[in-house]
């Protein structure tokens, strides 16, 4: 668990333990200091750091990684598109290391999530206990068993959403929202396509709302330079947007 922030505009550092100075490359800062839960403190060497807690933000940073994650980008707007608030209950799969779980739970009253592999499933675990969230419960199991309903929002990123979503549509209300991370525009286009087919053959009707990609440049402001950095993180995947309207 990590207790404490020491920060600078360069530099970020995250304390685990407060019980003894800690070493920076600025210097070490006294036990003493870290208690604090704010305000500066200087390094032995004279430099100043602020002291703060961490935020969901900084743990993710230090998060464990297992397959690959949702971009911090993505998860913004798939939880603003899934129209998620506090009274929001969510479906979520494939777990993977927890990092959208784990962010979709900031936001929902309730998150279930699920993954079909043991050793992802225990990543996500350790993830849920270093960011101590009380409101998800991880299911080790694949989603097409899904047992709990009345879903107001589900989240997937899973390579087969279509074979999920015949066991998911009947558990999500009549109105919500569900997203699909898709990194290939050929499986959005398969996923489409059954969808149409499953609306020819079932009670429930499912629409497509939209199929977007969200694309982040990030800008150097300072004194000297005012320019988009010269890297910029490209394509993630495609996020398309069902509803359930019948
Ligand atoms: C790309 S990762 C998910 C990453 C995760 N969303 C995150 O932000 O950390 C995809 C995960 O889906 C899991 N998965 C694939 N098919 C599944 C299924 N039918 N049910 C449950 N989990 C599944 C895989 O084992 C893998 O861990």
């Amino acid at each position: 668990m990590f207790k404490k922030i020491l920060i600078n505009k360069d530099k970020k550092y995250f304390v685990k333990n407060t019980d003894e100075d800690f070493h920076t490359q600025f210097g070490s800062v006294k036990k003493a200091d870290l208690k604090k839960n704010k305000g500066r403190v200087k390094t032995n060497k004279g430099y100043e750091l602020f002291i703060i807690k961490p935020r969901l933000r900084d743990l993710f940073e230090k998060a464990k990684r297992g397959p690959q994650t949702i971009r911090l980008k993505d998860m913004a707007v798939i939880s603003a598109e899934l129209g998620i608030n506090k009274k929001s209950f969510v479906l979520d799969a494939g777990t993977g290391s927890g990092f959208m779980a784990i962010f979709l739970s900031s936001i929902a009253k309730k998150v279930v999530s699920y993954e079909k592999r043991k050793e992802f499933f225990k990543v996500a675990e350790q993830n849920k206990e270093l960011f101590q969230v009380k409101n998800l419960k991880l299911v080790n199991d694949d989603v097409v068993n899904v047992k709990e309903k009345n879903f107001d929002a589900v989240s997937l990123d899973l390579p087969e959403p279509f074979e999920a979503l015949k066991s998911i549509i009947p558990r999500v209300k009549v109105g919500a929202f569900i997203s699909v991370y898709l990194p290939q525009i050929d499986q959005v286009k398969d996923l489409v396509m059954k969808i149409e087919k499953y609306n020819n053959e079932h009670e429930a009707k499912i629409i497509q709302v939209k199929t977007i990609e969200v694309l982040q440049r990030e800008w150097i402001v300072d004194k000297r330079r005012l320019r988009p950095k010269n890297v910029m993180l490209g394509h993630t995947a495609f996020i398309t947007i069902l509803r359930r309207v019948l």
